[in-house]
């Protein structure tokens, strides 16, 4: 609590840093109900801890009427949270959010109903995750990795990655395109079959080999490289 105004003050500055609408302090302060929604569940989550559960549950529909977000005083969250735009933002009682995280409108870090104690995600630093995007259950999401819009997440994402799609798949990780070829990580059909067309087209050129009992030609150049571009570990 006694630390409110600095983290009040560093709030501004990063979004100030990061957000290239954002014309003055004065405005980022006066304007930005995702940061107002922040401070809110500081206070209560500060109350939450000292045994004023019913005030802080009070004080966080407060701000949701406010803001339009929604904070559980009990989840756990980090330094310079950043709720862009934030109308629908919903953080569940077992959440938990790193350092720099930013998240846009409509956003759900919730449960998915089937389980107990520890049942909302954990977003790792510098996570971003789009607009619409709903994050549900006791996962990980690594840090750095990106969350794209409207996307539905239910398993755990690694670091430096991006997940996209209902249901959520990594699309990147680590800066190289990832192509799903194990059958019970499928979530991308377009994966599945991808990965059956390039077998079959490697069992079809060695039976060309055979058949015409020629020495192997190398593989082309471009398919060399767009195999070197991909990830194939997931
Ligand atoms: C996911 C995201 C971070 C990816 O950005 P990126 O790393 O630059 O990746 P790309 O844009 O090159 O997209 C990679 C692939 O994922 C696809 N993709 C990107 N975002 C997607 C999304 N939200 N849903 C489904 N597919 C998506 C792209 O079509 C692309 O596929 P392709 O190469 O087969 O065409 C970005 O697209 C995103 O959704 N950002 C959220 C922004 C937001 O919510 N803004 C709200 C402002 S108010």
């Amino acid at each position: 609590m006694p630390h409110l105004l600095g983290l009040i003050r560093e709030d501004v500055a990063n979004v100030m840093e990061h957000d290239p609408a954002a014309k003055s302090r004065l405005e980022v302060f006066l304007c930005y109900s995702g940061l107002h929604a922040v401070w809110f569940y500081r206070i209560n989550h500060w109350m939450w801890n000292h045994r004023l559960s019913l005030m802080a549950r009070w004080w966080s529909q407060v701000a949701r009427w406010l803001t339009g977000i929604e904070i559980h005083p009990a989840a756990k969250i980090g330094r310079r949270l950043f709720i862009d735009h934030g109308m629908g933002v919903v953080i569940g009682e077992t959440a938990i959010v790193g350092d720099d995280v930013t998240l846009y409108q409509g956003v759900t870090l919730g449960g998915t109903g089937k389980e107990q104690g520890k049942r909302h995600p954990t977003l790792e630093d510098n996570v971003v995750v789009g607009g619409g995007a709903k994050i549900l259950g006791n996962l990980t999401v690594g840090k750095n990795s990106r969350i794209g819009a409207g996307s539905v997440v239910l398993r755990n994402v690694p670091e430096q990655s991006t997940v996209v799609g209902v249901p959520g798949h990594i699309v990147f990780r680590e800066g190289k395109r990832v192509v799903i070829t194990d059958p019970k990580q499928i979530n991308d059909p377009l994966s599945e079959a991808l990965a059956a067309v390039a077998t079959e087209v490697s069992r079809l050129r060695e039976r060309v080999q055979q058949l015409e009992g020629s020495v192997p030609e190398p593989v082309p150049e471009r398919l060399q490289q767009i195999m070197e571009d991909m990830d194939y570990q997931i």
